[in-house]
């Protein structure tokens, strides 16, 4: 049955993924409203081939609509997505807004789509680097326990908006042109060929040392996972890379589990591509990942420092699985 669908933050850049992949999987729309700020409206943008004029969110933007997927940012779901609620919508929220509330389930498909059917209004996406890494998790917790899980990310601009892309691209552009004149907008230092190990790029750092982002793959992998005694460790790190997150994740199991044990088991794993072949120096590569659906693992080996331990490479598109795709599949499983 088609339904109507709204998606608010359409100009950016997960808008323009939620847009590429309902169409691509052709999601059962009846209407769709594109919905963005007062900066964009009569805006044009194109889907399934015909013009949409881009509207000014508004407290009554969400009427007749059945499913809005948000991804505006923080400030914006907080103050519409109850607007959206109270006029009869179902939300899947991008934000950070509500996914640790104790009444919205935080889904990721392939983990806990149980979780979806207790809803109340408004389903949470997890974090995009949280994404990628329980997809892979899931597998080995059900076959081994996690005990505890080590993660340091390398992940795309992209993930803080178009913007942000555009900042690395000038920035880049700037500095091969031998200028020193380059006036930054966002990013607290220079990006082009640095590595800055604080993410997001304002407000970051919290009164334990951690960054924001940092605890929430810590909170969010719990919550997905179901499991409250998973400890995790994180440190997130921005690359110059526009596009695709990559982590290095070292786990220590309850249960013993061989590196070929943990391959097997991931070549199977829903939603999970295995690129593991060190002869042939195959592995996962944010440019591998860049479009694609997959969370792409690899480089699995088992950890010598320790008795029941594994280390791997996971990545995947943060604006696709990472963002778009999996409100998408949350969106899919509640029709
Ligand atoms: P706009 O393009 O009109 O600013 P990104 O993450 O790529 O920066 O995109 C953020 C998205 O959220 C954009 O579509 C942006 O619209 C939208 N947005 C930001 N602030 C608001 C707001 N106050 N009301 C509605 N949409 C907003």
């Amino acid at each position: 049955m088609a339904v109507n669908v709204a998606v608010v933050g359409a100009t950016g850049a997960v808008g323009e993924e939620f847009l590429r992949i309902l169409e691509s999987r052709k999601f059962p729309i009846k209407e769709l409203k594109l919905l963005a700020s007062k900066r964009s409206a009569g805006k044009k943008i194109k889907f399934c081939g015909i013009d949409y004029t881009v509207q000014e969110l508004n407290r009554h933007s969400f009427q007749g609509i059945k499913i809005a997927l948000f991804s505006a940012g923080s400030s914006v779901s907080k103050e519409y997505v109850p607007y959206a609620i109270e006029s009869g919508a179902v939300c899947v929220d991008n934000s950070s807004a509500f996914r640790m509330d104790d009444d919205v389930p935080l889904v990721v498909p392939e983990v806990n789509p149980q979780d979806i059917a207790k809803h109340q209004g408004v389903i949470a996406n997890p974090n995009c680097s949280t994404i990628q890494m329980v997809v892979a998790l899931k597998p080995i917790h059900d076959v081994a326990r996690i005990k505890r899980v080590i993660v340091s990310t390398y992940q795309a601009v992209s993930g803080a908006g178009l913007k942000a892309v555009d900042e690395l691209q000038k920035e880049t552009a700037s500095i091969l042109a031998g200028r020193t004149d380059f006036k930054r907008n966002l990013f607290p230092y220079q990006i082009a060929f640095n590595v800055l190990p604080q993410i997001p790029q304002s407000n970051a750092f919290l009164p334990n040392g951690y960054t924001s982002e940092e605890m929430k793959m810590v909170n969010e992998t719990k919550k997905i996972m179901g499991d409250n005694s998973i400890r995790v460790t994180a440190t997130t790190v921005r690359v110059p890379v526009v596009r695709g997150h990559s982590e290095s994740v070292n786990v220590e199991t309850e249960k013993k589990i061989t590196a070929s044990e943990v391959k097997k088991l991931l070549s199977k794993a829903p939603g999970v591509k295995l690129v593991d072949d060190p002869a042939n120096q195959l592995y996962p590569l944010a440019t591998m990942s860049a479009g694609k659906d997959e969370v792409f693992v690899g480089r699995i080996r088992e950890d010598e420092s320790i008795d029941k331990g594994i280390n791997m490479w996971i990545v995947s598109d943060n604006i696709r699985k990472g963002a778009a795709l999996n409100a998408i599949q949350i969106a899919e499983k509640l029709l």
